[in-house]
């Protein structure tokens, strides 16, 4: 008997948890002894493999809808980065009039070598938001790289950065010309300060490189690392610093935010480095599985979960712009859009975008220790615009346990509210999964919202209200 009453409360436990967490609302940005970090005006942007970027520009309908999309909620067109493996596997050639130019034995492979004539810089100039375009330096045909940097400068108005090279601590696994004889980071810290002087200064153009780009976690192959070995002349030339980043793990690992909280921590140092020479730190090129995701955790609700949190946490942490990367067309488990079906990670792209657009601060409420977070963010005058709540507690079927937030110090009289919910951690937005967010949904090939705007409204009392949050599910608050 005691035992059955000891495990019906268990039970109980389970389901309802302890009880509320509760998080104080600063009435002013930069009080409360919190942390706070300034936001890009467009902080999510999407990073295009290098040979896929003419499909994606002109022969995959929802790239541009899934863009305007979230130009739609911040004014500002998503930044895009177009570089990854096939960068380095790719010359630039005057002559040709392609796009690109490859042969594959099959459609889902990404070619092993390609070129790629002037029309490749001409349509990433068409591209209304901000392109960091990645070229080659593993090949070490600099002049090639120089020739090409130059249809680029020329070419592109919406050219914010170049990369020379992408994710060199690799090059020697991948047999690379540069990398042949000894190749290590001491090695390409060298080479990359080398390149970005003779490059800069054939474009004529400073603070135009993005440096860093690897993909191994920092020290060993980091900013902090790279910036020690940087004089004056070659800082002039770099715009920003960046890390690739893909975390992976099982679903319920991936998605927990005290796993997230953690893997972002690991950026702390490089990031503070960047910023204390006046430089910007991004995450050039990340998502949730290397190798274009893994099926069974990629293209799911619980990655679209950690896309929002991951995104969240990153800007608090004054990491600038996340670019999430889109592989080849018809073979990428953790794409957010496809030619035929949208990925459950344009979700929490999404609610993300959405929670950030026009504010000018985030801070996170929560300690990043638990599975509950809250992130609230601040207008230009200081006044908190919303809170984001995140509930990583993993559910997948049977019964579904419940978290309550309360928010206190608000000062309306009600709140609204959109929540980004669906049945399962493992539901598909590629299978035909029930995600939404406020009710909506995103369209199949044409990436247009459909569906019914919905928000909750609750009561606001002495300052206080409790919202309910069931395991893995998220929920935007408007506070004006
Ligand atoms: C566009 O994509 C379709 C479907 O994969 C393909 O058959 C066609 O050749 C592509 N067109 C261009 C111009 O790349
Ligand atoms: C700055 O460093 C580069 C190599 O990274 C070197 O070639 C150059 O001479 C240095 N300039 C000065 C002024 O020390
Ligand atoms: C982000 O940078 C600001 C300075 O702009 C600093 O006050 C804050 O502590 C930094 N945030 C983190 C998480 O390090």
């Amino acid at each position: 008997m005691a035992k059955a009453t000891a495990l019906l409360l268990c039970w109980a436990a389970a389901v309802q948890n302890a009880g509320a967490v509760s998080f104080a609302v600063p009435a002013q940005a930069k009080t409360g002894g919190l942390s706070y970090a300034p936001l890009d005006p467009a902080p999510v942007g999407v990073s295009l493999e290098f040979f896929t970027m003419p499909s994606y520009l002109t022969n995959v309908t929802a790239t541009l809808q899934c863009l305007d999309n979230w130009r739609a909620l911040t004014g500002v067109w998503p930044p895009v980065r177009i570089g990854g493996t096939t960068q380095d596997r790719a010359q630039y050639d005057p002559s040709t009039s392609a796009y690109v130019v490859y042969s594959v034995a099959r459609a889902a492979d990404a070619p092993m070598t390609l070129t790629f004539g002037p029309k490749f810089m001409s349509l990433a100039a068409t591209y209304p938001g901000s392109v960091v375009l990645g070229l080659n330096r593993a090949k070490n045909n600099i002049q090639n790289t120089i020739a090409a940097a130059k249809v680029a400068v020329a070419e592109m108005k919406n050219l914010l950065a170049i990369e020379l090279g992408n994710e060199p601590e690799y090059w020697v696994k991948d047999k690379q010309p540069i990398a042949s004889g000894s190749w290590n980071n001491v090695i390409d810290r060298a080479s990359q300060n080398d390149w970005n002087i003779r490059v800069g200064s054939a474009i004529g153009r400073t603070n135009i490189i993005q440096a860093g780009n690897w993909n191994d976690s920092p020290p060993q192959w980091g900013a902090a690392g790279l910036i020690a070995t940087e004089n004056a002349t070659v800082r002039q030339y770099v715009r920003h610093y960046a890390h690739h980043n893909y975390p992976g793990g099982s679903i319920q690992k991936l998605m927990t935010h005290s796993t997230t909280s953690q893997n972002v921590r690991g950026f702390n140092a490089d990031v503070a480095s960047a910023l204390a020479i006046g430089k910007e730190y991004v995450l050039g090129e990340t998502n949730s599985v290397s190798g274009g995701g893994a099926a069974g955790v990629s293209p799911t609700f619980g990655a679209a979960l950690w896309t929002m949190d991951y995104i969240l946490r990153a800007t608090y942490s004054n990491i600038s712009r996340i670019y999430f990367h889109q592989g080849t067309v018809g073979n990428c488990q953790y794409c957010a859009w496809g030619r035929y079906s949208m990925g459950s990670p344009y979700y929490g792209q999404y609610i993300a975008t959405a929670f950030m657009a026009g504010a000018k601060h985030i801070t996170a409420l929560d300690a990043g220790t638990t599975n509950y977070a809250a992130y609230a963010t601040f207008d230009a005058s200081g006044a908190p615009l919303r809170v984001l709540l995140y509930n990583s507690d993993y559910h997948t079927g049977g019964t579904r346990s419940s978290q309550p937030f309360t928010l206190t110090g608000l000062t309306s009289s009600t709140v609204r509210a959109k929540r980004l919910t669906a049945s399962s951690a493992t539901a598909r937005a590629d299978q035909g999964g029930d995600i939404s967010f406020g009710g909506q949904t995103f369209t199949d090939v044409t990436c247009k919202i459909a569906g019914t705007e919905t928000y909750e409204t609750s009561t606001v009392s002495g300052g206080q209200v409790t919202f309910t949050v069931k395991a893995t599910e998220a929920l935007l608050v408007y506070l004006q």
